[in-house]
């Protein structure tokens, strides 16, 4: 071995480390994803923190139990409702959080705006910027009518040179855009690395717990839809938002995927306008905008989207396949859950899709991940099939089982009060959950069992 004992060969996919570089991760299955990587501290270029060891942690000491408090009521409303809502009520201090999506999908604008209400709560809020110097930062202020008269910038991608500003400044709340610009000189690999990208999470990581401040960290997706070393990250982190969808509508919708401190798969539902970010305040209205009517194909379902009912419009479109077998597309669901519903449509109602091209679109670049669309996938499945409209007044949902049986559903009270609130008139659900929900002004409901029922009632 002539090689250095410190050189390592870092998966730049997941992380994976191996002694001697290979063609192909053994963990992750990617090609070619090896980079060769050293950990060892450099002497050279260590100043400030680094040569400390980092920044001067503070001294901690066992605690009893009882004697923690409860860090709920600590929560800081970052002043945009949408946003708390996705951080599970607020930002957490001591929390990390990053916040990932594709490159000018509304990252920046989304923290600046956080960054101005904190700053207006009398917060001071550190940017750290390796991306855009403060000029340009500025000039999307400026755009977007900030003040922030406690807000400073810090263009240094340099960690250890951050820290020590931090510890001169003593910022409430950190803000790095983005984590991939930021390295430490610790690590010899190059910014945006796994092993950098994982050293600057686990070093914010550190000061946001021992100094009890928020940290935010903004973080790239790749093609992929991955952050940079992303398995490596996601564990690192407390909360990790997605900016989901597309950058072709102008709604944007941000989830959380994972959250220490509230429930996972809230989202958060803006729309960007020339001034910026702006909450949408009921976005079924939003998505059902454009809802063409009286056309064969369409349907209305009510989904759930974190703890909140949002209805949205699933389009199948059935055709002729040019070829023997018919192909089967979906976009904002899942594919393979739509063949195996095709699968129960055929054997269990008759419908003779086979030769057919089915496609499927949930309208507004939405996803939705939730069995209880399965009723709305089916009746426009059918709806397309038979050329037959559904009354743009009925919407539908539940659960539907390979015997084609309509199962219940959660929350089923939340979907019906929106479907009521929306101006609907019928709504078609799992009989089983019915049970409350006579008595809807305007809203008539039925329960049904099967898919046969249910089919049935819209046609
Ligand atoms: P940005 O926040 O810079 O994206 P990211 O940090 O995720 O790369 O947003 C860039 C896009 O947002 C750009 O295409 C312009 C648009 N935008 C608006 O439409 N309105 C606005 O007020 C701002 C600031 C940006
Ligand atoms: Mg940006």
């Amino acid at each position: 071995m002539t090689k250095a004992s410190g050189t390592v060969y870092v998966c730049q996919h997941c992380g994976h480390q191996e002694r001697k570089w290979v063609g192909k991760c053994p963990d992750c299955g990617e090609w070619n994803s090896l980079v060769e990587e050293r950990a060892r501290p450099t002497a050279a270029g260590a100043k400030g923190a680094a040569a400390r060891g980092g920044f001067r942690l503070r001294e901690v000491k066992p605690i009893q139990y009882g004697e923690i408090e409860s860090q709920d009521d600590a929560r800081v409303s970052s002043g945009i409702a949408e946003f708390d809502r996705v951080l599970g009520g607020g930002v957490v201090p001591g929390s990390l959080v990053l916040i990932g999506g594709e490159p000018g999908i509304g990252k920046s604008t989304l923290i600046i705006q956080v960054a101005d209400k904190l700053s207006a709560q009398g917060v001071r809020v550190l940017y750290v910027s390796g991306e855009e110097s403060e000029r340009q930062i500025k000039m999307r202020g400026e755009r977007l009518n900030i003040e922030a008269a406690n807000l400073y910038l810090l263009p240094e991608t340099n960690l250890e040179l951050i820290f020590d500003e931090i510890e001169r400044n003593e910022p409430g709340v950190i803000i790095v855009d983005s984590i991939q610009t930021v390295f430490s000189s610790k690590i010899e690999s190059a910014p945006g690395s796994v092993s950098q990208v994982r050293e600057v999470a686990g070093q914010f990581l550190m000061l946001a717990k021992n100094r009890t401040i928020p940290v935010f960290l903004i973080g790239h997706v790749t093609k992929e839809g991955n952050i940079a070393g992303p398995k490596a990250l996601e564990h690192i982190v407390d909360t990790v938002l997605y900016f989901e969808g597309e950058r072709h509508y102008n709604h944007r919708i941000i989830r959380a995927v994972k959250n220490r401190f509230g429930a996972a798969n809230e989202v958060g539902i803006f729309e960007m306008t020339g001034a910026g970010l702006v909450p949408v305040a009921n976005p079924s209205e939003m998505f059902l905008s454009e809802r063409p009517q009286g056309v064969a194909g369409s349907v209305v379902t009510a989904c759930m989207e974190g703890t909140r009912p949002v209805l949205v419009e699933i389009q199948a479109l059935v055709s002729d396949s040019k070829y023997g077998t018919g192909r089967r597309m979906a976009q904002g669901f899942d594919a393979n859950r739509m063949a195996l519903l095709i699968a129960m449509l055929e054997k269990r109602v008759g419908l003779h899709l086979i030769g057919d091209d089915v496609f499927l679109n949930v309208a507004g670049g939405l996803e939705i991940d939730e069995p209880a669309a399965d009723l709305g996938v089916v009746a426009s499945i059918a709806s397309s099939f038979k050329n037959k409209a559904i009354d743009p007044h009925t919407a539908v949902f539940g659960e539907v089982g390979l015997t084609g049986e309509v199962r219940g559903a959660m929350q089923a009270q939340v979907r019906a009060k929106e479907t009521q609130a929306l101006g609907f008139k019928k709504l078609i659900m799992p009989a089983s959950n019915t049970t409350g929900l006579e008595r809807l002004l305007g809203l008539r409901v039925v329960g049904v069992r099967s898919v046969e029922e249910a089919l049935d009632e819209l046609f």
